[in-house]
């Protein structure tokens, strides 16, 4: 897509990239969320191997409340809502998610109400969930937030979930249009095949000043719906990048997204397998938003050494995993250019602050000398 800044908000009819055509269906509008392109530039992570030459792809800056790789989804998504004359829009996933933040945000910009089902934990679930991070957003956007237990949710799932509460809505006269987990369904996909046409012209730029090799060997990501890699590896084979895409899991294990993307791919009749595009890796770690203190270390370093704020859920454990198997399997990374997709998140971070307090650097109080004469205007405060 072309620098939006003038088309912000508005809808537009979609051409698929020329490689993309023959996937079904197609969508027919698509709505501009994001900030695009987002930057791509080298990044010089802490501990990576020599013979390794990183990059990053910054879409942690699609936006201000509306950020993250959520955004390039929610494009495609809140266009088919508009389209279908919805008049409020349904999501749902964890009590810090992006995901739903992001979509409260869009619903609000499109004039939509929206319906947030959030999953907290048993202990919780009957208390006021505070302004924290992603709720302080949502929150103040006016989104309606319904809590969940891990247990409620677990026993009913997500599907029957959204499905209640869109039929109470129609009984109460509304049309409520019904985005699934992270926004990860087949016309969501797009917001990443679209990412893909992006990179290669991006590639072109980076190439003719660059003096390494021309293009990108390898995309790393986090994982966590299963939709942008989706998009990714799909994008990547059927275009000219060719990059492989290597997926780091912050949630399930690797075999279930092989089986979710898949779903996915079917869903747009690519006729292509999973595993012969995507190497998914288990990085969740101790679990689903939970952290470990080397984890958390990891995000601090690498926000002290190069200035890049990783969130603790998804994109530190990707990168923190992506680093361990570059050192674990040299042979596997040697001389490849990788580029790391940064898919934002830094509300989330608010969340750990608690944990990363002890990590972070000193303050002092500051010494002024009593002496000191004042050299600018008249000494009052304001
Ligand atoms: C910040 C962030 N990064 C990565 C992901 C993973 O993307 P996906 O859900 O498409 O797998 C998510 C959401 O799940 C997210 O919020």
């Amino acid at each position: 897509m072309e620098n939006q800044s003038f088309g912000f908000l508005s809808k537009k009819p979609y051409t698929a990239p020329s490689w993309a055509r023959h996937l079904s269906p197609i969508p027919s509008h698509v709505f501009s969320l994001a900030h695009l392109p987002t930057p791509i530039h080298k990044w010089n992570l802490p501990n990576l191997p020599k013979e390794v030459e990183l990059w990053i792809k910054r879409d942690d800056t699609t936006g201000m409340q509306l950020s993250g790789n959520k955004v390039r989804k929610l494009e495609f998504l809140m266009a088919d809502a508009v389209a279908q004359g919805a008049d409020c829009v349904i999501t749902i996933g964890g009590i810090q998610s992006n995901h739903c933040r992001a979509t409260a945000v869009a619903s609000k910009y499109l004039n939509l109400d929206c319906y947030l089902i959030l999953r907290t934990s048993k202990a919780l679930v009957d208390k006021d969930p505070g302004l924290t991070g992603n709720l302080l957003v949502e929150r103040l956007v006016g989104a309606h937030v319904d809590l969940v237990s891990k247990e409620e949710y677990a026993k009913v799932g997500s599907v029957m979930l959204t499905d209640s509460l869109k039929e109470k809505l129609i009984s109460e006269g509304r049309r409520p249009y019904v985005i699934p987990v992270g926004g990860s369904n087949s016309l969501g996909t797009w917001g990443y095949i679209e990412a893909i046409q992006e990179i290669e012209r991006q590639q072109l730029d980076i190439s003719s000043d660059s003096t390494g090799k021309p293009g990108f060997d390898d995309i790393v990501v986090a994982c966590g719906s299963g939709g942008t890699i989706a998009g990714l590896s799909l994008g990547s084979w059927l275009s000219e990048l060719k990059a492989k895409v290597h997926a780091f899991s912050v949630c399930d294990n690797p075999d279930y997204f092989y089986n979710f993307t898949q779903g996915l791919i079917d869903g747009m009749q690519a006729g292509v397998k999973a595993r012969d595009i995507a190497d998914i890796l288990d990085a969740k770690g101790l679990g689903y938003a939970l952290t470990t203190a080397e984890e958390l270390e990891f995000v601090k370093e690498v926000a002290a050494a190069t200035g890049v704020i990783l969130d603790p859920v998804y994109s530190g454990k990707a990168a923190f995993g992506m680093l361990k198997d570059m050192n674990d399997n040299p042979g596997k990374w040697e001389g490849r250019k990788v580029l790391f997709i940064h898919t934002g998140g830094l509300l989330g971070l608010y969340d750990k602050a608690d944990q990363l307090a002890p990590m972070v650097g000193n303050f002092r109080r500051m010494d002024i000398a009593e002496s000191v004469p004042r050299k600018d205007g008249t000494g009052k405060m304001f």
